[in-house]
């Protein structure tokens, strides 16, 4: 398959290393990438890195969009040339819909829309992907192959892709944001920040790979907390001062605001 990039910033360098670091051989030929830096045209890698598509008279089978939203008209006008009938345009842009896509492209393309997250730059995103009715089973596994080599796939709906980000595209930041706030407890501030840093890091690792094989995590943790015990102070605290439904809360807030931007 013959790929074309557009926007070379953090997700499509997180993907193109994740592309060409995978093992199973997924792009034969050279990727081009239209990156939108003046004069500033070079290869490496299999990869052929331009300023624009306006001068580029190769045929492309998918064209990734990775763009910030504000720009894709830009970046699709800039690019007019290189967009054609039966391509696959595969658009990580946040709250651009499949419809809105088609609309501005105006050829018979078919549309993807993966949403990975931040932990692609370590190939440990969690993307969500939805494709329109169009795209052939091939052609949608090989997308998927690709989405594969940057960490886990989920197939979602499209009505479903401000959920998922509200979870899993923000979802990296609502784990920072708790772990920031075990590391600024008063608790054990006799050692370096840096030391109680990484020794919670350990907590949520260890945790984290308990809980890959427990079958019920309530009922792990309700295991945990003895009663009368300092783990269940602690949880009563949480609860008492409503912390599951601050963070439901806080989530739903997030899907709402990915709806607005979407419209
Ligand atoms: N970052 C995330 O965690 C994340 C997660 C999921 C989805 N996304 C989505 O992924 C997309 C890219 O995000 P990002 O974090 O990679 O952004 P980014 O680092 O800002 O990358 C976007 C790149 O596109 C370039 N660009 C702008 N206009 C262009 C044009 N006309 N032609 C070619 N290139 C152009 C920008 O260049 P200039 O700097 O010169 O403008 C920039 O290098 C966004 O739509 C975002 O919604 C991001």
């Amino acid at each position: 398959m013959k790929i074309a990039i557009i926007g070379y910033g953090n997700m499509a360098n997180a993907l193109l290393n994740g592309i060409l670091s995978s093992n199973d051989n997924i792009v034969s030929d050279s990727i081009y990438i239209f990156h939108n830096k003046k004069n500033d045209t070079y290869s490496q890698d299999k990869c052929i890195f331009l300023n624009s598509g306006q001068a580029c008279n190769k045929k492309f089978d998918i064209i990734l969009l990775c763009v910030k939203p504000k720009d894709i008209e830009s970046a699709i006008n800039e690019n007019k040339n290189i967009f054609e009938d039966n391509q696959v345009l595969v658009s990580i842009i946040a709250g651009i819909t499949i419809e809105s896509i088609k609309k501005t492209i105006e050829k018979k393309v078919s549309v993807v829309r993966a949403m990975p997250n931040l932990c692609a730059i370590f190939n440990e995103s969690i993307t969500g992907i939805c494709s329109d009715d169009s795209l052939s089973s091939d052609k949608k596994k090989y997308i998927e192959d690709i989405f594969r080599t940057i960490g886990h796939l989920k197939e979602i709906k499209e009505d479903e892709m401000n959920s998922f980000t509200a979870l899993f595209g923000s979802g990296p930041a609502y784990i920072m944001y708790f772990i920031e706030a075990l590391i600024d407890s008063e608790e054990f501030s006799s050692i370096s920040k840096e030391d109680k840093s990484l020794l919670i890091l350990h907590l949520l690792s260890s945790t984290s790979k308990m809980l890959f094989i427990t079958e019920d995590i309530k009922e792990l943790r309700s295991k945990v907390t003895s009663k009368g015990g300092t783990t269940e102070a602690a949880i009563k605290t949480l609860e008492e001062n409503n912390f599951p439904k601050i963070l439901k809360k806080a989530i739903s807030n997030a899907r709402r605001k990915s709806l607005e931007i979407s419209k």
